[in-house]
């Protein structure tokens, strides 16, 4: 091989050898082979100027020397092209078999969940759902309910009064006379929502809980429809074996008062630790709707009568689930409350 062929090949394997990237390889095929100043192409042009017997050795090496670089060139590119592939998914690379984000979703408060299925109860023995404000005159948190001034109920020491005569309502009961006022019998309603009163907390008392207040006026109501209604609404909460025990009781609004409890769900009447051994749980005050309540929004207690309660809704989410510390349910920390998702 002609020496010029040789040392260029021999500088042209040195420069190959410093190639790292694509870029100085772009470089170094300039070099070489460049259309104008390339190495390779000068030595093809010199061609014709050598001497005619070298010249077919010469042509031959030079032929030979521009495929050889043309395929170093080539080889390079592909291996430098397929390491910057390489190196690219290995920058891009996704962990498939990482496991994915669960969304997590929300559910309902377990006292939302409890205040539904009442309402889904009652709802479906034709009463409607109604409401009152949170905030009360002592007229429909007392007077209208026949509790006068001097009651004992109404002492400080029991109600939140934001004023001498506005205070937050104690029962939902104040919901019977807000809806006698507006509307005529016959009525079947019930009210679920927020009671407050002075109450120091402790696992069974907290100074804001929630009741139930449920009121029937017709024709000819008694006592039998009060605890019918009762003994039915029971039964669907709690199963087709739960019953009912009423208790003589007194609520200034009602005559004859008392309180309902029902059999444990539990241990069904056996006594166990849920019912505290006594086999009946509380579940809240009703009676027969007082005559003056009833001539004090106007209805006449000769025409009409009617019943009402009021039940506690905490204590019943509160058994049902397990809970032995009602202010765990007010207390919102998302720990304890997840465990009562659907
Ligand atoms: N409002 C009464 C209470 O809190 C319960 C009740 C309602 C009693 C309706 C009788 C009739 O404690």
């Amino acid at each position: 091989m002609p020496e010029q062929v040789e040392t260029l090949k021999k500088q042209f394997q040195t420069d190959l050898a410093g190639v790292k990237d694509l870029a100085a390889l772009s470089a170094l095929r300039d070099k070489y082979m460049g259309r104008k100043s390339g190495l390779v192409h000068a030595l093809i042009k010199q061609i014709g100027r050598v001497p005619p017997e070298e010249r077919r050795a010469f042509g031959q090496a030079v032929n030979e020397l521009k495929t050889y670089v043309e395929s170093s060139l080539e080889r390079l590119r592909a291996e430098l092209e397929a390491h910057a592939q390489a190196e690219q998914l290995e920058r891009e690379r996704v962990d498939i078999t990482l496991p994915g984000l669960r969304p997590r979703f929300g559910h309902l408060h377990p006292i939302t969940r409890m205040r539904q299925r009442i309402e889904d109860i009652f709802v479906a023995m034709g009463y409607t759902v109604e409401d009152g404000p949170e905030v009360e005159t002592s007229f429909y948190n007392f007077d209208a309910l026949n509790i006068p001034p001097g009651h004992p109920a109404r002492e400080a020491q029991d109600t939140l009064y934001l004023s001498s005569d506005i205070a937050l309502r104690t029962q939902t009961s104040t919901v019977q006379i807000r809806t006698m006022e507006r509307r005529r019998p016959p009525l079947r309603i019930i009210a679920p929502g927020k009671v407050f009163r002075r109450d120091t907390p402790d696992p069974t008392h907290n100074p804001m809980f929630y009741q139930v207040e449920g009121l029937t006026v017709d024709r000819n109501i008694h006592m039998g429809h009060l605890k019918g209604t009762l003994q039915e609404f029971v039964r669907r909460m709690f199963g087709p074996d739960a019953k009912t025990r009423f208790r003589p009781s007194y609520f200034p609004f009602v005559e004859p008062g008392a309180e309902v409890d029902y059999s444990c769900f539990l241990c069904r009447g056996q006594g166990c630790r849920v019912c505290k051994g006594a086999g009946w749980i509380e579940l809240g005050g009703c009676g027969m709707v007082h005559p003056k309540v009833l001539r004090g929004v106007g209805i006449d207690p000769e025409e009409f009568t009617g019943f009402a309660f009021g039940l506690g809704i905490d204590r019943m989410a509160a058994l049902i689930y397990g809970i032995d510390d009602i202010r765990l349910l007010y207390e919102n920390d998302t720990r304890f409350l997840e465990q009562f998702g659907l």
